[in-house]
């Protein structure tokens, strides 16, 4: 009987969640903003194009996903007290919020995100959860990180895909991560082909990382790197 109850229970969330996407995808009709200044930018097209918007970060930040995805299991490996550590392309945080919890007290987490909209919704959190002298939220107006730290574990979570000129992004992660440094790179399966995802890898190989671990993470494909040449 708490068998068939719990099977109703999970068709009855599949089920709501799967009709609020299709609602929120059919009035989601705003376009992506993807800086606060856009005017006279090479990328703005393509930028625009490829933005996850902030209208959609409730698909980001919700119950269902945080229990389907479990942010602390797939981060606690990684994430230790005392580490500078960068959540690039945060989005509405949240993954940044756990990494906040996982420093218990000493280290930094950079958020950094295109849209200012994004940011402003972590530093809402930030001040509800009492972690504003942890996280420093941070915006970025180009693929050029302009971070002038040196970071031991860099998070690229559902991110990449967005990034027009992958290259210069990750030249910017190598200049930043420690020598003996982290990058977790996790993209959408659902979005994002085996093809495409290797394509990115190999990207990455070329600007002078090496595979450390394929994790598995539901929904996902991830690949953790660190420098070629170790310290
Ligand atoms: C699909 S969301 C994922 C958010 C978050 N990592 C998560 O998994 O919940 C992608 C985020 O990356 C940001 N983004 C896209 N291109 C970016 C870039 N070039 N630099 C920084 N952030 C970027 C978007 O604004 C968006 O918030």
């Amino acid at each position: 009987m708490l068998q068939l109850i719990i099977i109703y229970i999970i068709i009855f969330v599949v089920v709501v969640y799967s009709v609020y996407r299709v609602i929120k995808t059919i009035t989601d009709k705003k376009q992506a903003s993807a800086c606060d200044d856009c005017s006279g930018c090479a990328l703005k097209a393509e930028c625009q194009s490829q933005v996850c918007p902030v209208e959609k970060a409730g698909l980001l930040d919700n119950p269902l996903r945080r229990w389907l995805q479990q942010p602390r299991k797939i981060l606690a490996p990684y994430i230790h007290s005392g580490m500078n550590v960068l959540d690039f392309g945060c989005g509405p945080g949240v993954f940044t919020l756990e990494i906040a919890r996982l420093l218990n007290g000493s280290g930094q987490v950079i958020a950094a995100d295109v849209q200012k909209g994004m940011l402003d919704q972590v530093s809402a959190k930030l001040k509800k959860y009492h972690f504003e002298s942890v996280v420093k939220t941070h915006l970025c107006k180009t693929t050029q990180l302009n971070l002038n730290l040196s970071i031991d574990f860099i998070l690229a979570f559902y991110v990449i895909h967005e990034v027009p000129d992958q290259n210069s992004l990750f030249e910017s992660f190598k200049s930043v991560l420690k020598k003996e440094g982290l990058i977790l790179i996790v993209e959408p399966n659902f979005h994002v082909s085996q093809l495409a995802f290797d394509a990115m890898v190999e990207k990455l190989q070329k600007a002078g990382f090496k595979i450390v671990d394929t994790p598995h993470i539901r929904f996902s494909r991830a690949v953790l790197l660190k420098h070629k040449i170790e310290a």
